[in-house]
């Protein structure tokens, strides 16, 4: 078993084999090999018994699906309407004035990407983004510069 099919089966073990599983199981994978290989979504897949282009459909709808390694935290910035009239803009801009990058973009020192996702199902705490796993709602630029800081200085709880 080569390690991609390990650690698939690993999260197939924790999360479940049910359509429910492919979300949690493609961030598991992220986060260990900090992107989705076409060989990881082809394992998840066969593993929990879904076709590939589910996979990767569910990859692209959620921005999960990169071709490059990416940053240690990788932000993803809801795009969709509710956070998009409610200041996501705003989000976006703070978050490329304090990293000195464009959406789509890798710090020089690798340690964020930025991108946008589709609706987090956090629309009622509209704007909404996602660092690694973790969600943080309700955003305001003061809020956003609070959370890149503890990033930046990496003491940020999880
Ligand atoms: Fe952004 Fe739903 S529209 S979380």
């Amino acid at each position: 078993m080569n390690p991609i099919q390990s650690l698939v089966k690993d999260l197939a073990d924790k999360h479940g084999r049910k359509r429910e599983s492919l979300l949690p199981i493609m961030q598991g994978v992220v986060a260990q090999e900090k992107y989705l290989s076409e060989l990881a979504m082809i394992e998840i897949a066969r593993e929990i018994d879904i076709s590939a282009s589910e996979v990767y459909g569910t990859a692209t709808f959620y921005s999960f699906l990169e071709t490059e390694k990416m940053g240690k935290y990788v932000i993803r910035v809801c795009k969709t309407i509710t956070c998009a009239m409610k200041g996501k803009n705003q989000v976006m801009l703070t978050i490329q004035n304090m990293l000195k990058i464009k959406l789509g973009e890798t710090t020089p020192d690798r340690k964020f990407t930025l991108l946008e996702t589709n609706c987090l199902g956090w629309c009622h705490k509209a704007p909404a983004m996602l660092i690694n796993d973790d969600v943080y709602t309700e955003l305001t630029p003061e809020k956003v510069r609070e959370v890149l800081s503890m990033y930046m200085k990496e003491n940020h709880v999880n």
